[in-house]
Parts: C-alpha cells; structure tokens; sequence
C-alpha cells in the first residue's frame, strides 16, 4: 500500500486544514482536493494515478508508507549521484514544491545553492531555496549552475536535455507521462514520447547518457535521464 493508513489518518485533519487555509492560493482546485482528502479517495489510488498536485501535499505531510513517497525517492537517486553539491537548479517545480523543500537541506550542508523555476508556484518562502516565478528557457544563464533537475517538468523536459548537454551540466531529469513531441523531437508510431526522446540522445551523445527506471515501489514506467557534467 503507497498510502501509510496510520499516517495517513494521523494527518488527515492537518492535510484538510492545510487545503482550507491554503485554499485561496488553490483558486477551485481547493475544493476538488478538501473533498478527494474528506472521501479518502487517495487509498484507494496508486501513486501514478494520484495528481502531482496532491502528491505535492500527501509527501509534505509524510503519509506515504516508507519506499513509496515519490519525491524522498527521487531526492535519494540526486543523492546516489552526489548531484546535491554545488550549485543546483531545479525546473518545474510545482505549485507547491516538495523536492525543493526536501534537498535545499542538503544542499545547503555542502554550502551549494538551488534556484528553482517555476511560473506556478503557489508557496514562495521555501529556507535556501531562490525561487524565479518564472519559465526556465534555452536563454535562461546558467553558467553558474552544476546540476539541473526536474521531477515531471513536462515541456520544458526537452530544453533542460538541451541545456545540460549542450553546457555540460549534471542532469537529473524524470519525464512525465505527456507526449511532447516536435518535429525535431517525433515521436516513433506506437511508442511512448520520452522513450523515443531517450534514445535519439544515446544515438547523438552514447553513453554520456543513462536511462534508470524509478525504483519499483513507485510504479511509475516513465524514463529517468541522468547525465555526469564530464568537466568537474
Ligand atoms: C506536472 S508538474 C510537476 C511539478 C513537480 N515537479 C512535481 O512533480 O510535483 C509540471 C510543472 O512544470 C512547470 N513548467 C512547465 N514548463 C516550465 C518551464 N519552461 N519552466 C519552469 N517550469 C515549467 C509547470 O508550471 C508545472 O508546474
């Protein structure tokens, strides 16, 4: 169960109040999510099928079952690649943003810094985190940067790919489910967008790119493209 039940219903009166105070922030999406959390339709959900977001929240308030919660897992593969030093940036990070609140810390202890982009942020007093309101694009500067990464940054997954390999930067990038392609970018019949994305970067760049799978408690089978910046 990705859900812990104990937890969950431990927390569900501080989740409700958290929807109703930020509710305003939230414009109608406020009430279709007090009323998912008031049905308890998040236990009967897998994580996959749950909208980002509420997982942003069900994560905040630490109600996933220990191996299930999406953005602790994705904190932890930044990790394995030793990718929160430095100076990181994060892209699309979300109305509310959970992975920021959750590797600015460690960031912060090995005194790097995170920028974080995103047009719809809702929560903007995150401690050691720099937060730009807005879109992240092929001009956006980021010399100063040695890692980006992005949790479902839908369409701007293709600019961060671009930038990162093209600048040489550490990239960390989980595709969402949407299909994004271009006429640069297509997308082969009967394949899944990212898929096809992945592989034309293993033809362009071999094997400065790698493909990793989320860990399996997760059960989402969307690609994660991770690349080393090769000048350290
Ligand atoms: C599916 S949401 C994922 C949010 C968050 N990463 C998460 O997993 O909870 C995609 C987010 O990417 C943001 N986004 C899309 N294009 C962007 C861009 N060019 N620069 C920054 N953010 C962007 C959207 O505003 C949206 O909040």
């Amino acid at each position: 169960m990705n859900i812990n039940i104990e937890k969950y219903f431990e927390n569900k009166k501080k989740i409700l109040a958290f929807i109703e105070k930020n509710r305003g922030k939230y414009i109608t999406l406020g009430n279709w999510m007090k009323e998912f959390i008031e049905d308890d339709l998040v236990l009967s959900r897998s994580i996959n099928k749950t909208p980002v977001v509420l997982m942003q929240i069900l994560s905040k308030f630490n109600v996933y079952s220990d191996g299930y919660d999406p953005y602790k897992e994705l904190a932890k593969l930044l990790e394995k690649y030793s990718f929160l030093e430095g100076n990181c940036c994060e892209v699309g990070a979300g109305n509310y943003p959970r992975l920021a609140e959750l590797t600015a810390p460690q960031i912060k202890l090995k005194k790097g810094t995170l920028t974080i982009y995103e047009p719809n942020i809702l929560f903007t007093k995150i401690d050691n985190v720099t937060i730009i309101k807005d879109k992240f694009k092929k001009s956006t500067n980021i010399n100063h940067i040695d890692t980006i990464y992005g949790m479902f940054p839908c369409e701007a997954s293709i600019t961060i790919a671009e930038k990162a390999f093209e600048e040489d930067k550490n990239l960390l990038l989980a595709f969402c489910s949407c299909d994004h392609s271009t006429k640069e970018h297509p997308k082969w019949l009967g394949t899944y967008w990212a898929e096809d994305f992945c592989m034309d970067y293993r033809e362009k760049y071999g094997h400065e790119v790698e493909i990793i799978d989320w860990p399996t408690t997760i059960g989402i089978d969307f690609p994660i493209m991770v690349r080393q910046k090769i000048k350290k």
